[in-house]
């Protein structure tokens, strides 16, 4: 049975080190997971209850991020930090799912990369206290901290740590197996 792991970035730029590893992820992947990359984080609508509740008809893009994470088994985020904080995108996003709930009981890994050396810790920690309030299921061993980031891959975005390829192919066989067993209950 092949699984889906849909990768989030929370980076627009077209230069982006946490897209970079998720680009990453989608080669490091078992063989039997899909890996697709969420393109629609500057598209979005800013986030309103009052667009999302009752008779309200969402807007195309929010029905597709849904739509992606619905079919997605688990979820990879990779984030970088801006002013000790997960960037306004990102949140407005996770805005979008807080009462459609695509997030509720489903594997989800959480990358924060920054070129400092904290690894855009405080960014991290705030995502991962907004994902398990949404009751996303998030094992200690898929959240990664990667601390100065460019050093770790090339100009092109290309992997050169080993020990940083390494902690995220153990992360997708952990999301893989995580999503194993969820599905069979
Ligand atoms: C406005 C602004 C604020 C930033 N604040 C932080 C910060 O608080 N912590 C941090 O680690 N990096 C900070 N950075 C640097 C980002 O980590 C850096 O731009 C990083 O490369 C962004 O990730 P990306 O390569 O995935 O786009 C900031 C950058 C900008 C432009």
């Amino acid at each position: 049975m092949a699984f889906n792991i849909l990768g989030i970035s929370g980076s627009l730029r077209s230069t982006s080190s946490n897209t970079s590893l998720l680009h990453a992820c989608a080669e490091l992947v078992p063989s039997d997971v899909n890996f697709s990359l969420y393109a629609g984080l500057d598209k979005l609508p800013y986030f309103s209850p009052e667009l999302d509740g009752e008779g309200a008809v969402a807007a195309d893009t929010v029905a597709d991020l849904r739509q992606q994470l619905q079919v997605a088994d688990a979820v990879i985020f990779s984030t970088p930090e801006y002013a000790f904080g997960m960037p306004g995108v990102l949140k407005n996003a996770l805005d979008w799912i807080v009462s459609s709930a695509e997030l509720m009981n489903k594997p989800v890994a959480v990358i924060s990369a920054s070129p400092l050396a904290t690894g855009g810790e405080k960014a991290h920690a705030s995502l991962v206290q907004t994902l398990r309030v949404m009751s996303a299921v998030i094992d200690e061993k898929n959240m990664l901290i990667v601390p100065l980031v460019r050093t770790k891959m090339d100009a092109a975005g290309n992997i050169t740590d080993l020990q940083l390829e390494n902690s995220l192919k153990e992360i997708l066989v952990r999301l893989a197996v995580r999503a194993a067993s969820v599905s069979q209950r």
